[in-house]
């Protein structure tokens, strides 16, 4: 093929959901499967998977840190997000390969908006303007009960980060975001209960995302 081939574009999935919900985990885990299969796979995370963006997680993670407005929060993420798109995924996507980035807009729509209240419509058109209005095509939402989240978390050997400390009621309303968000759009956002063991976890995602993909690859041949 040419100069003039056919532009390929890779696929985008996020995995979303709330704390200790298993999101690195799987990540983890469908990259590998992924990778097995032969597609080439970019696992990347939010905020974060640049330089600067990764020094704006490091800021938004510290509990030390001064305490930080809902407004400044939302905007540092933003700025973190810009950085990724535009030096990774989109990049990335250019080249055919797959994306599976933890954690993306919806997390920002759920923590900020529905967790700590900031107006759903603005953050939407701050977020359509961070991301140059780039959607994943799939969203894995990983949804366990607070405490069994917050007790994974706990019991893990991550630290506990800013977000960890949250009331529970905080991240009550969190969950209840996410949810209302797949109801919103419940063809590109798939709710896995994570409440099982880790490997049925592992295993439900890798059905899906598989059938996903041979019913996405045979829908997108179809328009050639
Ligand atoms: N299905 C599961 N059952 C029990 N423990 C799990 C499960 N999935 C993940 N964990 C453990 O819970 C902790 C948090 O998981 P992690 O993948 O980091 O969640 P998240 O990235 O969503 O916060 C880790 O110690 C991980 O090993
Ligand atoms: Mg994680």
């Amino acid at each position: 093929m040419g100069r003039t081939a056919r532009k390929t574009t890779g696929i985008f999935i996020t995995l979303e959901g709330g704390e200790g919900s298993g999101k690195t985990t799987q990540a983890r885990r469908l990259c590998e499967r992924l990778s097995a299969q032969g597609i080439d796979v970019l696992h990347t995370r939010e905020p974060g998977g640049t330089l600067l963006a990764e020094r704006l997680r490091s800021l938004l993670l510290d509990h030390s840190a001064e305490t930080i407005a809902p407004e400044t929060e939302a905007y540092l993420i933003f700025a973190a997000r810009r950085q990724h798109v535009d030096h990774v995924i989109k990049p990335s996507l250019a080249r055919g390969m797959t994306v599976v980035c933890d954690r993306f807009s919806d997390s920002t729509m759920a923590y900020q908006g529905y967790g700590r209240g900031l107006d759903l419509r603005l953050l939407r058109t701050m977020n359509d303007w961070a991301t140059g209005e780039l959607t994943p095509q799939l969203t894995l939402l990983f949804d366990v009960p607070v405490p069994v989240g917050l007790s994974r978390r706990r019991g893990g050997a991550a630290t506990q980060n800013r977000l960890d400390r949250e009331t529970e009621r905080f991240h009550r309303k969190v969950r209840a975001g996410f949810h209302a968000l797949a109801r919103r759009e419940p063809r590109r956002i798939m709710v896995i209960d994570s409440t099982g063991p880790l490997e049925s976890v592992a295993q439900t995602v890798e059905d899906l995302v598989m059938s996903w993909l041979n019913t996405y690859s045979a829908r997108t041949s179809r328009h050639r």
